[in-house]
C-alpha cells in the first residue's frame, strides 16, 4: 500500500491541498485533525473542559467515531450525526488542540488511523503522521508557512463563510495552537527526519499543489 503523510502546523493549507491531491491520485484522504476536532466537540457539548484529561477520558468509551466517504468527500460522524461542518469552528479547533495533548485520546485514535492505511492507499494529514502514526510512510511532507501567512489564509476562509473573526484574533489563535501542538509531551508536532520540507508562505494554491505532486512523484515513481 502507498501512504503519503502530510504534517504541519494549523493553517499551512494541509487539508485543502491534501484533499485535492488525494482526488488526483485516487487515494483515500484521511483528515486526522477532524478526528481530534470531533472529540473536542464531544467534550465541549458534554460540558467538559477539553484540557481536563480525566474528564475527557471518562467520555472516551461512549464516543462512536466513524468516517465515511461520500462522493469523494470525507464525512465524519459522532454516532449518527454528521459533524463535518460543526467541527470547523475556532472553538472546536482549540478544543482539538487541547484533547490532542491527551495521551489516552491519541491512543484511542491511533489504531483507527493505522487500520485505514493497511487496506488502501491513503493520503493522511495531521501533526504526527510521519513521526508516529505511519513512520514507514512511502512519502512524508512537512508543510509549513509563517504564522502571518497562515492566519491570513484562515481569516479569508472565515470571511468567505461569513464568520467575522478579527484577523488579530485568528493570528493569536494560530500562534497559541502552534505553541500547544509543538510543546506537548505526547506526539508533539515536529518534522520527521525523512520528511521533505515545503514552505508555502510565498506560494499560491496551484504552486503548492505542483510542488507536492513533484515530491510525491519522485518518491512513488522511484
Ligand atoms: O489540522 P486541524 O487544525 O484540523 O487540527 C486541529 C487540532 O487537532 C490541532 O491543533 C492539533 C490536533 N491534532 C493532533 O494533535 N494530531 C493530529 N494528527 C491532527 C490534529
Amino acid at each position: 500500500m502507498i501512504s503519503v503523510a502530510i504534517d504541519g502546523p494549523a493553517g499551512a493549507g494541509k487539508s485543502t491541498l491534501a484533499r485535492r491531491l488525494a482526488a488526483n491520485l485516487g487515494y483515500i484522504y484521511v483528515d486526522t485533525g477532524a478526528m481530534y476536532r470531533s472529540i473536542g466537540l464531544y467534550a465541549l457539548r458534554a460540558g467538559k473542559d477539553p484540557r481536563d484529561n480525566e474528564a475527557v477520558n471518562a467520555l472516551l468509551p461512549e464516543i462512536e467515531l466513524r468516517l465515511d466517504s461520500i462522493e469523494g468527500e470525507q464525512h465524519i460522524y459522532l454516532k449518527d450525526e454528521d459533524v463535518s461542518t460543526a467541527i470547523r469552528t475556532e472553538e472546536a479547533g482549540m478544543a482539538a488542540s487541547a484533547v490532542g495533548a491527551n495521551p489516552a485520546v491519541r491512543a484511542f485514535l491511533l489504531d483507527l488511523q493505522r487500520n485505514m492505511a493497511k487496506t488502501q492507499n491513503v493520503l493522511m494529514d495531521g501533526r504526527d503522521i510521519g513521526t508516529v502514526v505511519l513512520p514507514h510512510a512511502t512519502v512524508k511532507i512537512f508543510l509549513t508557512a509563517t504564522p502571518e501567512a497562515r492566519a491570513t489564509r484562515r481569516w479569508k476562509e472565515y470571511q468567505a463563510k461569513g464568520i467575522n473573526t478579527p484577523y488579530e484574533e485568528v493570528l493569536a489563535d494560530v500562534k497559541q495552537r502552534d505553541y500547544q501542538d509543538t510543546h506537548r509531551a505526547a506526539a508533539p508536532l515536529r518534522q520527521a527526519e525523512d520528511a521533505v520540507l515545503l514552505d508555502t508562505s510565498e506560494l499560491n494554491f496551484e504552486q503548492s499543489l505542483d510542488a507536492m505532486k513533484e515530491i510525491i512523484a519522485q518518491k512513488v515513481a522511484g
